[in-house]
């Protein structure tokens, strides 16, 4: 059992405090990267059907040391399928590409507001979750009025927003309204994409003072604030440090 303290919102999806990301890891060098995630303990999963990734990611996932009932996997569903039939359609092709009979997670990847589909396409949703296709559903990149707007047309709240989010972007605002409603925060490029943010003077202070690294400082920010950051790392032992932060053991 992978001992990571969980995250609950309004609705009945826990998830672990810590997930791994894997936008960038594609093609059979993503197997062994993945499988070694399971095995440094990680359990939620993000990918996307744009990363073209979903191939990899089921067979990885299929293939892995850990039940499938312990593992929670992600996919998105692109801003340009946001139409009725497309939405479900490419819920299907998901499923297809990862192999797998279920997605634990199925976000709208973007509102892409310029087209104006995504009450449409979180009716579609909903309608892969009644189906059992998806287990969970929610959204990314949604702002306040797209999540009021899903949630009066519907009555359905998305149980997850997933948004950029890192030290040098802090988003209060929308993780005010998403704790108030009741939705999971999940953190995309929690690591401020591990450019600038790892020389920060305040952050390596912070980092030295309590003998850690920078990563470890930002993931454990981000506990703290009830987001869920999702790291990415190709490396093993930046897997390892990226889960044991404090609270948050490594099996
Ligand atoms: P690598 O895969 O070589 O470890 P973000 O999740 O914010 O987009 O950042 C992803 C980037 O952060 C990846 O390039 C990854 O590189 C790097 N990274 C992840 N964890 C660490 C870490 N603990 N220390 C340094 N770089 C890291």
């Amino acid at each position: 059992m992978n001992r990571a303290p969980a995250v609950t919102a309004g609705g009945s999806l826990t998830v672990p405090a810590i997930g791994f990301g894997t936008y960038g890891l594609n093609g059979l060098p993503a197997l062994d990267v993945i499988r070694q995630a399971v095995a440094s303990g990680y359990r939620l999963f993000d990918a996307a059907f744009n990363y073209e990734n979903e191939g990899a990611v089921g067979a990885a996932l299929r293939s892995a040391s850990v039940p499938r009932g312990e593992l929670l996997i992600t996919s998105k569903l692109p801003g340009r399928h946001h139409a009725h039939d497309e939405a479900i359609a490419t819920i299907e092709e998901s499923l297809l590409r990862t192999g797998l009979e279920y997605l634990d997670l199925y976000l709208i990847h973007w509102p892409n507001p310029g087209v104006g589909l995504y009450v449409e396409a979180w009716q579609a949703l909903i309608e892969a979750r009644e189906r059992g296709l998806v287990r969970h559903i929610g959204v990314s990149n949604f702002l306040p009025d797209h999540l009021t707007a899903l949630m009066e047309a519907t009555g359905v709240t998305p149980e997850v927003n997933q948004i950029e989010l890192h030290p040098y972007f802090q988003q209060e605002t929308q993780r005010a309204f998403d704790r108030e409603h009741g939705i999971i925060t999940e953190a995309w490029s929690p690591l401020g994409r591990a450019t600038d943010i790892l020389q920060d003077p305040v952050l390596t202070g912070i980092a030295h003072k309590h003998q850690i690294t920078v990563p470890q400082v930002v993931l454990r920010w981000h506990t703290l604030i009830g987001s869920v950051p999702l790291p990415k790392s190709a490396d093993p032992q930046r897997q390892v440090q990226n889960l044991t932060v404090a609270g948050h053991l490594p099996r």
